[in-house]
Order: C-alpha cells, then sequence, then structure tokens
C-alpha cells in the first residue's frame, strides 16, 4: 500500500489533549484488563528454557504481570544453530516479501496498542504519553525500514564501467545477526535493531532485557502472524549471560547491541577474542547530556523543555538531559522556576491519564539512583527533591524527581539513570570551558543548546561532536526518518537508528562483475 511508499508518513499518536482520544485509549486498556503473558523462548526446535519465574510490576511490586522462563546458555547454542538453517530460505526471499511481513507488523502493533500499551505500563512502568510514543516509534521503525529496504536492497546498482564487462552493487544478508536490547525502550528498541536485522536479509536471535520478557514476547509472536517465519526468528529471553553465550558463538554474523557502555565493552571484548570471521559491532549506549541555557534564552520555555528532557521516562532515556549549564545571569530565576515546575509533576499508577511519572524499573535501580543522591548530597546543593506516592503503591520502585546544583561540573562523573536533574552556573566569558567539558566527558549523545544568539548556536554545534543536538526545544524523543538517533564516542558507533543508511550496516555488500 501507499503507506510503505513514496507518501511515507509516520503514525499518529493520541492526542492526550483531546478527551474523546484518551478515553478510548483508557477504556480500550480496561478491556484487556490485566494481560497475563507466560514468556518463554520462541523459534523452531527449542527446547523450553528453565524454570517460570514470576514477573511483578514495579508500580508496586506484588502485581504479577506474567512468568518468564528464561532461556539457558544451551538455548542459546541451539537457537544459532536453528537460526543458520531458517537464514538460508529467509535471505533468498524477494526483498518485498521481507518488507511485507515488517510493514504489516507495523499495522498489528497498532491493532493491539491497548493491550501493548497495558504490558508496557504494568511491566515496565510506562506512563501513557511515554507508552504511546513508544508504540508509534516501533510502528514507524517497521515502516520506514520496510521503506527503505525496497530501495536499497533490490536488484542493486549497475556501476560505471568499460563496454564489455556488467559490475552490480548489490546488498545481501550476512547470515545470524544477535540482537540485545535494555529495557528503558522494550518494545521500540528491541524491535527497531530486528526489522533492521530481518529486512537485511539476516536471521535474527534477539535477547531483550531481563527486566521487560513479556513485552518482547507478545511483539515476537506478533511477528510470526505479520509472517516471519519461526526459523528466521529466535527470542530468548534471558539474562546477561545468555546474551554473552550469543556473542561468543562462532557461528554469529553480526551483532546489534543497545545498552550500557560497560556491556558495549564487554561485548567489543567478546568479538574481539574470537578467531575467526571479524564480526561487526552495532552499539548504541548511553551518555552524559548537556543543554547550555545562555541569558538570552526564553525561561519559560527552559522550563518546559528542561521538565520533558530531565524528567520524561522518570528520566529513563539514554536522550535525557542529565547536566544542564546555565549562565550565572539567569541562573536564580531559572532555578526557582524549575524547583516550581518539579513539584507540580505526579508520580503514581502509569496507567493514569494524570500520571506523569512512573516507577523506574526495579529495585536495584531505585538503589543505585538513590545512593547517587544521597552521595551528592553530602558534597553539593540538593535545591529540589519530589514526594513519593503512598498506599498501594508505597512498595514500588520509586524515584521522585530531585534537582541537585553542583559546584563544578566535573562532580558528575557517570550516567545516572533517573530522573535527578544536575544544574551547573557558567559565566559566560567561560563558554569554551564549558564546550570543553562537554567533550571531555568522551560522550557524544544529545546536546540542548537555549539561546538566540546565532553566533552562540554555531559555536556550540561546530565545536561537540555529539549525535543528535537540539536547538531552542527539548531533547528527547527523536521522530524516526526525521531526527536519525545515535552518538558517538562513549555513546556508540553508529549508524543512526531510523535514518537512511541504518539498514546498511546489517547486510553485506557484494558487487559482481560479469563479462559480457
Ligand atoms: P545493560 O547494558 O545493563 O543491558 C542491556 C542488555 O545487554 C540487556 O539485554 C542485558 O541482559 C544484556 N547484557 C548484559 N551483559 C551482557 C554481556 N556480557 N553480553 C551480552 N549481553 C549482555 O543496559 P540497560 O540497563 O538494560 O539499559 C540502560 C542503558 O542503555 C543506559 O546506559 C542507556 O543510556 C542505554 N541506552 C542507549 C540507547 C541509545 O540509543 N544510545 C537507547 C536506550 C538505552
Ligand atoms: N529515541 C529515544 C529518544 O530520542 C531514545 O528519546
Amino acid at each position: 500500500s501507499d503507506l510503505y511508499g513514496s507518501s511515507r508518513q509516520n503514525s499518529d499518536g493520541v492526542e492526550f489533549g483531546h478527551a474523546v482520544e484518551r478515553n478510548l485509549l483508557v477504556e480500550g486498556m480496561r478491556k484487556t484488563s490485566a494481560p497475563f503473558t507466560q514468556a518463554a523462548p520462541l523459534g523452531t526446535g527449542l527446547s523450553s528454557g528453565g524454570e517460570a519465574h514470576p514477573v511483578f510490576s514495579p508500580m508496586d511490586g506484588t502485581t504479577r504481570v506474567g512468568t518468564v522462563r528464561f532461556a539457558t546458555r544451551e538455548t542459546a547454542q541451539e537457537a544459532v544453530a536453528a537460526a543458520r538453517k531458517g537464514f538460508e530460505a529467509w535471505s533468498r526471499r524477494p526483498v518485498h516479501e521481507r518488507a511485507e511481513a515488517l510493514a504489516r507488523l507495523g499495522d498489528l502493533l497498532e491493532e493491539n496498542r491497548d493491550r501493548l500499551m497495558m504490558i508496557l505500563s504494568m511491566e515496565a512502568g510506562k506512563c501513557l504519553t511515554d507508552g504511546i510514543a513508544e508504540i508509534r516509534e516501533a510502528v514507524d521503525f517497521c515502516r520506514y525500514y520496510a521503506h527503505e529496504a525496497r530501495t536499497l536492497f533490490g536488484e542493486g546498482r549497475l556501476m560505471p564501467g568499460p563496454t564489455g564487462e556488467e559490475n552490480r552493487y548489490r546488498y545481501r544478508g550476512r547470515g545470524v545477526f544477535v540482537c540485545i536490547s535494555p529495557w528503558n525502550f522494550p518494545l521500540a528498541i528491541f524491535l527497531g535493531q530486528i526489522s533492521a536485522a530481518l529486512l537485511g536479509g539476516n536471521a535474527v536471535v534477539a535477547k531483550p532485557a531481563e527486566q521487560t520478557p513479556l513485552i518482547a514476547f507478545e511483539t515476537a509472536k506478533l511477528m510470526y502472524e505479520a509472517g516471519v517465519p519461526e526459523d528466521a526468528f529466535y527470542l530468548l529471553p534471558g539474562e546477561g549471560d545468555v546474551g554473552a553465550a550469543l556473542t561468543s558463538h562462532p557461528a554469529v554474523a553480526g551483532v546489534a547491541f543497545t545498552g550500557s557502555t560497560e556491556t558495549a565493552w564487554a561485548i567489543n571484548g567478546t568479538l574481539a577474542a574470537k578467531r575467526g570471521p571479524i564480526v561487526p559491532l552495532i552499539a548504541e549506549t548511553g551518555g552524559i547530556n548537556a543543554m547550555i541555557v545562555d541569558a538570552t534564552a526564553l525561561p519559560e520555555q527552559v522550563c518546559d523543555d528542561v521538565m520533558m528532557s530531565a524528567f520524561r521516562s522518570a528520566g529513563q532515556r539514554c536522550s535525557a538531559l542529565r547536566l544542564l549549564y546555565v549562565q550565572e545571569d539567569v541562573a536564580d530565576t531559572l532555578l526557582k522556576m524549575l524547583e516550581g515546575a518539579a513539584k507540580e509533576l505526579k508520580l503514581g499508577d502509569p496507567r493514569l491519564p494524570s500520571t506523569d511519572i512512573g516507577p523506574v524499573i526495579d529495585e536495584e535501580a531505585r538503589d543505585n539512583i538513590m545512593a547517587h543522591i544521597h552521595e551528592m548530597s553530602e558534597s553539593q546543593t540538593l535545591r529540589f527533591a519530589g514526594d513519593l506516592p503512598s498506599g498501594s503503591l508505597s512498595n514500588g520502585s520509586w524515584v521522585s524527581p530531585h534537582i541537585i546544583e553542583l559546584d563544578q561540573a566535573e562532580a558528575l562523573t557517570r550516567e545516572v539513570f533517573g530522573p535527578v536533574l544536575h544544574v551547573v552556573r557558567y559565566k559566560a566569558k567561560d563558554i569554551d570551558k564549558v564546550l570543553d567539558q562537554i567533550a571531555d566527558t568522551g560522550y557524544g549523545l544529545t546536546l540542548g543548546v537555549h539561546s538566540r544568539i546565532d553566533a552562540t548556536v554555531k559555536k556550540v554545534v561546530d565545536r561537540l561532536s555529539v549525535g543528535n543536538v537540539y536547538v531552542n526545544r527539548n531533547t528527547i524523543g527523536a521522530v524516526v526518518g526525521t531526527q536519525p538517533f545515535g552518538g558517538s564516542g562513549l555513546s556508540g558507533t553508529g549508524p543512526k537508528a531510523g535514518g537512511p543508511v541504518y539498514l546498511t550496516r546489517f547486510a553485506l555488500e557484494q558487487v559482481v562483475s560479469i563479462n559480457t
């Protein structure tokens, strides 16, 4: 259909300000009641995995959302061996057939929106605005990559050459691609990697994050329904050891990983230690993302944009703002506004439209973030700490929004993956030092600039090799096909997800030269 053709458009979301649309979603979710998913390894010819474990919602720590049987190291071996066989037929399928299956998956995601939203809320603590944006992103990945694949992976391109010779440049599948994804976009990133790898003509063994196996399982079933063969796509719910078993397997032809920089280093080490084919790694990792606000910026707009960038998704976005540089002339005014706005944010049941912030993913994440806050409170200035939910939610994994003023930017040494905004003042004459400090973190994922001076904006953009720079707006929610997303340095290898060359890194280039 034309949806996937030249007039391709991103999917519609929900207009939350519109009562009818909002109520349709809430009613639809209510009708799905509490889906109870029994997740397990999926794919042709796999054994059933380990024992079933309950999965509890981070919202209260007690509501059971489903069960999961984790794959074992043995399941990982079985899956790679089986996927190698599945690769043969899948890679020979014409690209339009592969694209049709993935585009159909986009339709199925939309048809199952309310159920997927319910699972995202219950399992991952996503509130409605974040969950709906994630479902949209997943749909857009499927359709955008299906569209790109038709152009890139067809018959190939005839290259210029001498008379009497035909030179055709084309792409083909690499083999078995391992896709390892994080819990913070357990649908969109999980599917974005897999759809690109499948469209590139590869068979896929996917290992979703151990915290979010249920949404992965439900999505995997939709993939089969959409027409992806059960021997070309394998789902292995499991912990890091399953990911390690997969990446160390000698028959793996490529790895797509999104997660922490530490895990990317570990995978890089595993791949480097293998004596065999050199295997490409696509790694998308974290960041200590900064925003620079000078005295010419519009304070109300800055305040809105900072709230979104730092606290949406409880700060659990790789793109989230961690360190806000404010020119000292406007710092007191802005800090007061930020504290006032943070006070208005409502923590609560993520299924309710009135909720702004849901729980963090689990107790371990909560303890880690709170340890950072306590440590910082001893040497820096805690400017704001929000209230926690009470009553039936009091045993959940909650961290309220916090604002900490630093006496120097270097006090923040790592990515803190939660709703904690760090603020530091700078003098206008020191802007070069600020840029040096940002560059010296070694990360390069997102960056915000709020200034009405063109020369300042240009200087910042030209100086820093950050993947996604946002000027006079928030720094989250990159749009597929419009803001290809991904960073450099400690933040990853590229290519950018949702961008025009992403698919090519999943495929093998081949040139066939024929003497005619
Ligand atoms: P993580 O690195 O702990 O885990 C990610 C995945 O790797 C999980 O599936 C995990 O089981 C697996 N894993 C763990 N050890 C492994 C090993 N040795 N070998 C193979 N696989 C292994 O990350 P997380 O906590 O799930 O996610 C949060 C991190 O992800 C943050 O740092 C965030 O910035 C980053 N992130 C980056 C992007 C991006 O596009 N750049 C997007 C989302 C999240
Ligand atoms: N693509 C996600 C964002 O931009 C990570 O927030």
